[in-house]
């Protein structure tokens, strides 16, 4: 939710760290802070973008070779400078930067209040930073393990002092943390997109661990100060991955880049002249997979209407009993599962909190558990008994798009695994694994709509309230094109089944409401056109996504989205496109930050 940077080394800390938030701002941007060890602690805070914080820093002041920084997604306590990272101590030589909640923190607070600190914030992490100074006794390291005792919640924290020059304590529980190890420097983060730029060696820390980083050196023990011995990785980004190249916004590039995301999604797994799907993380549950009787699949927000996609794909191309569950409910309903069933974690991030929960809920009951993850190395892809990474790079948009076509393609492509070893005829086989090679040249064509789709949002961009509605396989379709438009342009949108707007919603009709129809020929189609002809019937404003070549359609609404032909389970992939890019429009168009909508984050690490 929050990003943390820290750096020790010999280069200047102040501009590895500002470039670090900077690439980071996209896991929360309501205010900002900086901290560097020189003698003492210089500290900088402000509410705002890091732009602010930027503007305000005095360079000379800023000098240093340690320090640490971080960009706020406000939990406790208002976007504020008061309540911005770092929070420094009352003596003013302890400083920390705080990626997720102290739950406990009012008993703490009370505790240290009763002991005479006084509190300056509002916040629960300030809490924690206080408890360590409670604790220090000339060791940083040992405060910082002491205080974590006492500690109930989620965090990645860093921590430095001015008494101990040039060293960085970090720890982990529940958000993630990850060390850049260079020559004699290194940079803690809580996402790669900061390290890229100095290493590609990194270290993933795990929950219950800590580490000792100073400028030639660090050491990683858990809680409980047991040495670990961590593996160093590389990193499978690269700069450009995370540069706009040329794009005005990184939704724009990403929605651009999803043929291409397709195609690598699918490259060495989707084999039409062998006619198989090959999918190495799943080998060695293969026979567990084709035998389950029941498939849970969690998830939240985007990566949810995903797993309702493979809801469909699962009973259809698989025959397997599959239901899909919020995360967030799921963790904490005491759910009935057992060692036979299947529990499938979807996360771009693979960092969500309430999905990685609902995971070791899942596990804790004995189920088999997969992951559909974006980022490498990533919590939820290290947690699980094995998975598919959608290798679709980096998203840096908080509206996710192509992490959501890389999602749709791997379900497919695992139902279709499943489905050949239960009923599926080689041919059908054969069928769907030659619509998938055709994707990618099909999402092209869509994008190529970006400037009448532009002319749809300025024509409907003052509208304050949408429908978005389909059957079937495009049902949940409706969800996410209602969810891009809320969460990019602060229109309210709601998405359903067609069938559901005559028990309720229909009422809502007039004849300043767009309604987006999912109208792609399929077995539904027709009753979807009884529910267009049920809408303008009531004067609503009809916008539809069909089928090319369907004429008839063209009669009926205002505007049409043509998309390729495609089998019905295959139609998620191409309709989806059309209504990224409406709602990009429409947000641009009202003026929106569409890479950093208000309110948001692109990686939501506390429940
Ligand atoms: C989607 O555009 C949103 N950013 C949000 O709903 C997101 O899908 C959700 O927070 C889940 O994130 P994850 O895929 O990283 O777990």
């Amino acid at each position: 939710m929050c990003g943390i940077v820290a750096y020790t080394g010999f280069r200047e800390a102040r501009p590895i760290l500002m470039e670090g938030l900077k690439r980071m701002e996209y896991r929360g941007y309501d205010s900002a802070g900086i901290a560097i060890l020189n003698g003492g602690l210089h500290v900088s805070k402000a509410p705002g973008r890091i732009s602010v914080l930027e503007s305000q820093i005095k360079p000379d002041e800023m000098r240093g070779t340690c320090g640490m920084a971080h960009t706020r997604w406000a939990t406790h306590g208002a976007p504020t400078q008061i309540n911005a990272h770092p929070h420094v101590d009352a003596s003013g030589r302890i400083a920390m930067v705080h990626n997720g909640i102290i739950e406990n923190y009012q008993s703490l607070r009370t505790y240290l209040k009763d002991k005479g600190v006084e509190f300056k914030s509002e916040t629960d992490s300030e809490v924690l930073v206080q408890l360590i100074a409670h604790f220090y006794d000339g060791d940083l390291e040992v405060a910082v393990r002491t205080a974590l005792r006492d500690v109930r919640g989620t965090y990645g924290i860093a921590v430095i002092c001015a008494d101990e020059p040039d060293k960085i304590v970090a720890a982990r529980k529940g958000s993630p943390l990850i060390i850049g190890v260079g020559d004699d420097e290194y940079v803690v983060a809580s996402d790669a997109a900061a390290i890229i730029q100095h290493t590609t060696s990194v270290i993933y820390l795990s929950d219950g661990e800590m580490a000792v980083v100073w400028n030639d050196g660090f050491r990683t023990m858990t809680l409980d100060n047991v040495p670990v011995t961590k593996q160093v990785t590389d990193l499978e980004i690269s700069l450009t991955d995370i540069e706009l190249g040329g794009y005005p916004h990184f939704m724009l590039k990403e929605i651009m880049e999803q043929p291409q995301a397709a195609a690598d999604c699918m490259r060495g797994r989707v084999n039409i002249d062998e006619g198989r799907i090959h999918l190495g993380g799943l080998a060695n549950l293969a026979r567990e997979l084709v035998r389950t009787k029941r498939i849970i699949i969690t998830a939240c927000g985007t990566a949810w209407h995903a797993g309702l996609v493979a809801e469909y794909l699962f009973e259809d191309l698989a025959r397997i009993q599959t239901e899909v569950e919020y995360a967030s409910e799921f963790r904490y309903r005491n759910p009935i599962i057992t060692d036979q069933n299947v529990v499938i974690a979807i996360s771009q991030s693979g960092e969500t909190a309430d999905t990685l929960a609902a995971l070791r809920e899942a596990q804790e009951k004995g189920a088999i558990a997969l992951g559909v993850v974006n980022v490498v190395g990533s919590t939820i892809a290290r947690e699980t008994d094995a998975g598919v990474y959608l290798h679709v790079g980096p998203e840096i948009g908080v509206a996710s798009t192509k992490a959501y076509m890389g999602q749709l393609l791997v379900l497919t492509m695992i139902a279709l695994q499943i489905g050949r070893r239960r009923h599926l005829s080689q041919p059908d086989l054969q069928m769907y694994l030659d619509a998938l090679h055709a994707i990618p040249e099909k999402i092209e064509r869509i994008t190529k709509q970006s400037d009448a789709i532009l002319e749809v949002a300025e024509k409907f961009k003052d509208a304050n309230n949408w429908l978005y509605l389909g059957r079937g396989y495009n049902y949940p379709t409706a969800l996410e094109g209602a969810l891009k438009l809320k969460e990019i342009s602060y229109i309210h949108a709601e998405g359903m089944p067609s069938a559901e707007m005559k028990h309720g919603p229909i009422a809502l009709i007039t004849k300043d409401m767009p309604v987006v129809f999912i109208a792609t020929k399929n077995s539904q189609y027709e009753k979807v056109i009884s529910n267009i002809e049920e809408v303008r019937a009531r004067k609503g404003r009809v916008i539809a996504v069909a089928t090319e070549g369907d004429t008839e359609i063209a009669d009926m609404a205002e505007h049409v989205f043509y998309v390729p032909d495609v089998p019905e389970p295959l139609q998620p992939l191409v309709s989806i496109v059309p209504l990224q890019l409406l709602a990009y429009h429409a947000a641009v168009l009202r003026g929106c930050d569409v890479d950093k909508p208000r309110n948001l984050a692109k990686s939501v690490t506390v429940e």
